[in-house]
């Protein structure tokens, strides 16, 4: 008895040590690998739900996009983590009292199948009448959340955070010899409109800066340099989820992105960047040329040693994964092998009618033990499409076209 609560308990110390011990692992434990060796993740983004509630319009597209992400799952029932890469909701159509309130229909097909889920936020879930702080709350109230804050600068934004991912063999036991096989970084890119706040002078709302903050590039640097220590020093491999894409992805797409080597649609052109509409001198005037705000997160993102990609939303219209090597035209960053990718627009709320469907990502290992990271994306007519393998020759292997399918259906936008 003794010897079992012991061991209960040093499993327990031993989580908190490498982790954050939030509700979500004392209850569903740490995310770890399959005994298969596999970890699925499962993409929603730009679900946008609560447009014009008042209409049976607005109600008919949440209702749709529950449907979607229930047939989603159900082809996809070796789901291991859910991610909501922001817009969950159009904060801008929400009221005051029950802007949250949409969230109980967003995560009831992952109640349903006891899944749980980590989120960023997107530049619609900030506005006059809804913050990011109370759509946290309202997510921890579910254990199966596994969404928090880790950094709390009052410029942050709010979803800033990490997740390991622990190896298979680690069940038994926990010792110090565990490290992660696999971290999962959340990044806020803020934007939208702050809370309740409106000029004094010009009565307008007011603007949230729309990239990721300098704070937040300074907690990923030393957090990654502190959890590559404690992994002895070899670098761990990594994915990381933004909802607004960065200037490297428009410059790629400007360079030219290939339908047979980066198979995807490519109909948001220009790319919507991170800082877009800010000036330099920090005027959010909607008139100045982009100024560079997101150079500090882009330049830590590619110098991250073992970084395989970093998944945004937000482009409703692009869908392709991007490997950025060197430097590209115009930009002073220069990738070193990270790949950039697009989910699929998963709502029914928000611009486009492109197909819905959900991006996913399945790791695992190869013989030598290098991770191999796939991904494809799932529609909901349930095809699958533009599946590739993000490894040292994607950009160069060629694969099927993706073709570029809309929805079909009486009730869409
Ligand atoms: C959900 O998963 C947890 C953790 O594995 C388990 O304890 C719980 O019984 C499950 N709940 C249902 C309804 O399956
Ligand atoms: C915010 O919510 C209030 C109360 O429901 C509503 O009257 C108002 O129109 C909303 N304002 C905005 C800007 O959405
Ligand atoms: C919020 O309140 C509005 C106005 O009463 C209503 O139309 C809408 O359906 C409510 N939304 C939720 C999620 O409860
Ligand atoms: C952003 O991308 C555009 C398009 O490729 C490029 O012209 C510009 O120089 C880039 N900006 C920076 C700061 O790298
Ligand atoms: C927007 O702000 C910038 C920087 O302050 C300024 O140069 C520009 O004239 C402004 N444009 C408008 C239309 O107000
Ligand atoms: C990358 O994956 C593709 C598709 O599975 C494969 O054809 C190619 O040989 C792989 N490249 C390397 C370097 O393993």
């Amino acid at each position: 008895m003794l010897f079992a609560g012991f061991l209960a308990l040093s499993k327990l110390v031993c989580w908190k040590r490498q982790s954050e011990s939030s509700a979500a692992d004392q209850i569903f434990g740490p995310l770890q690998f399959q005994s298969d060796g596999t970890f699925q993740l499962s993409i929603f983004e730009d679900l946008h739900f609560g447009e014009n509630s008042w209409t049976t319009w607005g109600s008919q597209q949440d209702l749709n996009t529950v449907k979607v992400m229930n047939q989603i799952l159900d082809a996809e029932p070796t789901t291991n983590l859910v991610v909501l890469n922001g817009d969950l909701i159009t904060g801008e159509n929400v009221f005051f009292e029950n802007g949250t309130h949409y969230l109980d229909q967003i995560v009831a097909p992952l109640l349903s199948r006891n899944l749980t889920w980590a989120s960023t936020y997107g530049n619609h879930d900030s506005s006059y009448n809804l913050s990011r702080d109370s759509l946290l709350a309202r997510e921890q109230r579910w254990p199966n959340a596994r969404t928090t804050q880790m950094v709390s600068a009052s410029t942050a934004g709010v979803s800033n955070y990490y997740l390991p991912v622990y190896p298979a063999s680690c069940t038994a036991s926990c010792t110090a010899s565990c490290p992660p096989a696999l971290l999962l970084w959340f990044f806020d890119s803020r934007g939208g409109h702050l809370h309740q706040q409106h000029d004094p002078t010009t009565g307008a709302l007011v603007g949230q800066p729309d990239w990721v903050d300098e704070s937040v590039v300074s907690w990923f640097q030393a957090t990654n340099a502190a959890l590559v220590d404690a992994a002895g020093g070899t670098p761990i491999p990594a994915l990381a989820f933004v909802h607004i894409p960065t200037n490297a992805s428009l410059a790629a797409q400007e360079r030219g992105v290939n339908p047979r080597r980066e198979p995807g649609i490519d109909d948001d052109a220009p790319v919507a960047q991170q800082g877009q509409g800010w000036c330099a001198d920090g005027v959010d005037n909607g008139t100045c040329a982009y100024g560079g705000q997101d150079g500090p997160f882009m330049a830590a993102v590619a110098g991250t040693e073992g970084m395989v990609a970093l998944f945004s939303g937000h482009d409703h219209g692009n869908t392709w994964c991007y490997r950025w090597e060197g430097r590209l035209p115009g930009m002073e960053v220069e990738g070193k092998g990270v790949n950039l990718c697009f989910g699929q627009h998963s709502g029914y709320g928000g611009y486009g009618n492109w197909i819905r469907g959900a991006r996913q990502v399945v790791v695992s290992r190869d013989a030598e033990g290098e991770v191999v990271v796939e991904t494809y994306v799932r529609l909901e007519s349930g095809a699958v499409v533009g599946a590739v393998t993000l490894n040292d020759t994607y950009g160069q292997d060629r694969y099927p076209e993706t073709p570029n399918d809309k929805t079909r259906c009486p009730t869409c936008s």
